[in-house]
């Protein structure tokens, strides 16, 4: 297949791009790109390519904008139920952690998911993941912690697995059991650490070839944070996963500065994640290692906070930045890329070519798959959108308003 005639293709090509450097689109003007099965072979100019490959079937941009899906590297878009009572009591003054340390926030979706079936779970996330999808994220990373037992942390990875073979969306999946303490063991953090170290990780090792033989290992992840896990649990849980092969992210400084970014560097974890509250030496530890940082601007702005990610910090540090949704039922449910595009330009104040590169290429780093996804080149796999409009600054200035037209996934076409 063979689409031409795109006022610009953003290529994005190169690898992912450091500090300063964020923001190379590599446009090619009247571009087209090519690709057979699931596999770009050629990008190029229109003409050229058109000549190159007279066989092949043609499809018209039109004179739109022709660039890489969107790469969604962290979000919680697997739960049951819903917390808009909640978003009222923070309205009325209640804060995200106090709701949490009375028993609300992540543990009243924790017994939503938990009191919900499998199908009843696939059910209620098919419909965030087509959303997401019609609005150009063609794979997206998603994490467990609405289990925080064995049993039902392995059932949301098995319902995740149950979604990435249905398609057309990729999912990434995470292990988050250690999201907040499970309520069993509210008073004894020590001991739900020691479980997830000593049970639920080597459970999970045994389980995942049986379960996903064609799938990498999952990423293992922590919430690092007041109230959640710290700086020291975080380090054993990071430690012990690491030991046993798998890859690694955290989430770090939300609310308060632990360290956990510093740890991520340390660990040579994929990613450290939220990164609001981060200090200047956990900046400037991540600038020196390939942990990419992954700002979250909807969460935020979803709880109408006036503090967001230090972007210009992290690229002068010369950091690997990149954006996601953080899709979640708590802080912030938006299943969008556009929309945290958007906000990274005002209050990160990125230009839409850094935002672009943040949410494509670098977020395909932040999931270590940036060899086969987040831009287009030869060898990649074929996951491209056809935009609605001609410029590609249109994202980030608009907002609200879906820009995407057309989505190809592994080569499939998808009209939104
Ligand atoms: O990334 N901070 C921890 N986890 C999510 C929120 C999850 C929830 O509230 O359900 C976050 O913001
Ligand atoms: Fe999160």
């Amino acid at each position: 297949m063979l689409i031409h005639s795109a006022s610009q293709l953003l290529t994005l090509s190169g690898g992912p791009q450091r500090g300063r450097a964020l923001g190379n689109l590599g446009i090619i003007p009247n571009g087209a790109v090519v690709w057979q099965d699931e596999q770009i072979v050629a990008v190029g100019e229109s003409e050229a390519l058109r000549h190159a490959f007279p066989d092949e079937p043609q499809m018209d941009a039109g004179g739109k904008v022709v660039m890489p899906g969107f790469v969604d590297p962290h979000t919680h878009a697997i739960w049951a139920g819903d917390r808009s009572a909640e978003f009222e009591m923070r309205l009325q003054g209640k804060s995200y952690m106090e709701i949490m340390a009375a028993g609300g926030g992540i543990f009243s979706t924790v017994r939503a998911t938990r009191t919900s079936s499998l199908e009843s779970i696939v059910r209620q996330t098919r419909v965030r993941l087509w959303n997401m999808f019609n609005y150009g994220t063609t794979t997206a990373e998603i994490k467990t912690g609405y289990g925080l037992s064995t049993a039902t942390e392995l059932r949301m990875l098995q319902a995740l697995l149950a979604l990435d073979k249905e398609g057309p969306l990729e999912i990434v999946p995470t292990f988050l059991g250690a999201h907040a303490i499970a309520p069993e063991y509210e008073g004894q953090p020590d001991v739900y650490t020691d479980l997830i170290c000593n049970t639920m990780l080597t459970v999970l090792q045994q389980w995942w070839p049986h379960n996903a033989p064609y799938h990498a290992m999952p990423f293992v992840d922590v919430f690092c944070e007041t109230g959640a896990f710290t700086l020291e649990q975080s380090r054993r849980i990071l430690t012990t996963a690491r030991e046993m092969g798998f890859p690694l992210k955290i989430h770090a400084d939300e609310f308060d500065n632990l360290g956990g970014a510093s740890l991520a560097a340390e660990l040579e974890a994929a990613s450290a994640d939220h990164l609001v509250k981060t200090s200047a030496e956990d900046i400037a530890a991540l600038g020196r290692s390939d942990t990419v940082a992954v700002a979250l601007p909807c969460t935020p702005f979803g709880l109408g906070e006036a503090e967001y990610t230090p972007a210009q910090a992290i690229l002068e540090a010369d950091g690997l930045l990149a954006i996601a949704t953080d899709c979640n039922p708590g802080t912030a449910w938006c299943e969008s890329m556009q929309f945290p595009l958007a906000l990274a330009c005002r209050y990160m104040r990125l230009t839409p070519a850094q935002a672009i590169a943040a949410a494509t290429i670098n977020a395909a780093a932040a999931i270590q798959r940036a060899d086969r996804l987040g831009s287009l080149e030869p060898g990649k796999q074929a996951d491209l959108l056809i935009l609605s409009v001609d410029d590609y600054r249109h994202l980030g200035y608009r907002f609200g308003s879906n820009l995407v037209q057309t989505v190809i996934k592994k080569g499939h076409i998808y009209p939104v």
